[in-house]
């Protein structure tokens, strides 16, 4: 086969493609611009063939890895029967949609067992916040229409999701006013803690509370919350006691964020299971689909789709015309019988404690802030001054660091101010002991090349 023309291949994307968090598409920018070819295991290969070690387990999406065959094999099996017939109208269902469906009521907790599909994390929790909604009304509280959301908690770009982020990075005055729903609550973060000094006294948790009866019990239809956030923030035992207990007192549906801690990616199928939590809602985005096909769903208990059951007009008003396809669907129960017959959940708990050691090597240096991890997600946060916490840089040094961990053979990004570390199941930890080490020479770099400026 004749190779393609790179250089023509980079030339087009900086003429013609858009593409989001990336300022380098421009032909005059000088920025270096990489194309992946070709992935396997941990591996994602460029045009000239460099390997690099996949930190980013394919921006959070992926347990099993690259270059799955089972994957393709199901994939391909999908399109050559029949790519797909139709959004539902007519009233013929998939095979693949009623297996997965199946296999994820098997694997959730409680009485969570009615899927709903989308293409995305964002649309899933767009639809999330519209069966709260409908919920309500429903059962008597149409006047319920408010969403909690914690601080910094990123949920999604689209209008709704972005309206109950706190995530500063995708909030922005330009997009004032937002869905007028979210009402902001505290992170359950200790590191930045602003609520209690010293020892712990849930503050984060009594503030959800004082905003409830702020707010009124009446207007709020739900809250949105990742039990372990992505940046590997575990809150205070005895947090999510007193969240459920507020959320059951007050008939506000819980809706649980899963979109990148879902299938074993903090040592248990769900974050929900480090607390034996039930939630109302649970919203499900990159990990399921593992990257190969777009795919999100929500699964609600039995209680809530119930109340959507009984006359036309009780229906749930959303759908997507390419929601619950079967290739996509197809690809998602590949990859969830990986994780299962390789008991990737289990390795990601039993390598936990090794990952979350070799991280800890790094608390040597002075931008190390704090060190979290769980499972295989970790977060080291950089900051320039222990006392204040100042975060260590923004876009620009972000950009730097990121070119050095690309340039040492990490397929890793940096913020400027974090590095968020969520690298495939299916890692050793000779894998392991590569990185740290990259970070150790990129955090060095930092140091002398970037703190001073
Ligand atoms: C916790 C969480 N929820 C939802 C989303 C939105 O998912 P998507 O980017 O697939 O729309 C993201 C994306 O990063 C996320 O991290």
């Amino acid at each position: 086969m004749p190779q393609p023309d790179y250089d023509e291949l980079i030339a087009s994307t900086k003429d013609h493609s858009w593409l989001s968090h990336n300022p380098y598409t421009d032909r005059n920018d000088p920025q270096q611009l990489s194309i992946a070819v070709r992935g396997e295991g941990c591996y994602i290969f460029d045009h000239e063939g460099k390997q690099y070690l996949d930190a980013t387990g394919s921006s959070h999406c992926s347990a099993v890895g690259h270059g799955r065959q089972e994957i393709a094999d199901a994939v391909s099996k999908q399109i050559h029967a029949l790519e797909f017939s139709g959004s539902g109208l007519v009233p013929f269902i998939n095979a693949p949609s009623a297996k997965l469906s199946q296999k994820l009521a098997d694997l959730c907790p409680g009485s969570l067992n009615r899927v709903f599909y989308t293409l995305s994390g964002s649309e899933a929790v767009e639809a999330a916040l519209k069966i709260a909604r409908q919920y309500h009304a429903q059962t008597g509280n149409p006047k319920k229409y408010k969403v909690l959301y914690r601080n910094y908690a990123h949920h999604g770009y689209t209008w709704g999701a972005m309206s109950v982020s706190g995530d500063p990075a995708i909030r922005s005055k330009i997009f004032e006013p937002t869905v007028p729903m979210g009402v902001m609550v505290p992170e359950a973060n200790p590191f930045r803690c602003l609520h209690c000094s010293k020892t712990c006294n849930l503050g984060c948790a009594r503030s959800i509370e004082e905003t409830i009866k702020y707010e009124d019990p009446d207007s709020i239809a739900a809250i949105i919350v990742e039990p372990i956030s992505k940046m590997a923030v575990v809150p205070p035992p005895e947090y999510w006691e007193m969240v459920v207990s507020l959320c059951r007192k007050n008939n506000i549906l819980l809706i649980a964020d899963e979109v990148v801690t879902a299938f074993g990616r903090t040592g248990k199928w769900f974050a929900v299971n480090h607390w034996n939590i039930v939630p109302d809602l649970m919203v499900l985005g990159k990990t399921l689909g593992a990257g190969y096909m777009p795919i999100g769903a929500v699964i609600g208990t039995e209680e809530i789709y119930k109340v959507f059951l009984g006359s036309p007009e009780k229906t749930l008003i959303q759908s997507h015309t390419l929601g619950n396809h079967p290739v996509v669907n197809a690809a998602a129960l590949a990859n969830l019988e990986i994780i299962e017959n390789e008991g990737l959940v289990e390795r990601s708990a039993s390598l936990g404690p090794y990952f979350k050691s070799q991280l800890e090597t790094l608390n040597k240096h002075q931008i190390t802030g704090d060190i979290r991890s769980i499972g295989l997600l970790a977060q080291i946060d950089l900051i320039k001054d222990h006392n204040t916490k100042e975060p260590f840089g923004g876009s620009i040094e972000g950009r730097q660091l990121t070119r050095f961990m690309v340039d040492n053979g990490l397929y890793m990004r940096c913020s400027g101010h974090s590095l968020n570390i969520h690298p495939s199941l299916i890692i050793t930890k000779d894998q392991i002991d590569f990185m740290v080490d990259v970070f150790d020479k990129t955090l060095t770099y930092a140091e002398q090349e970037l703190l001073t400026k």
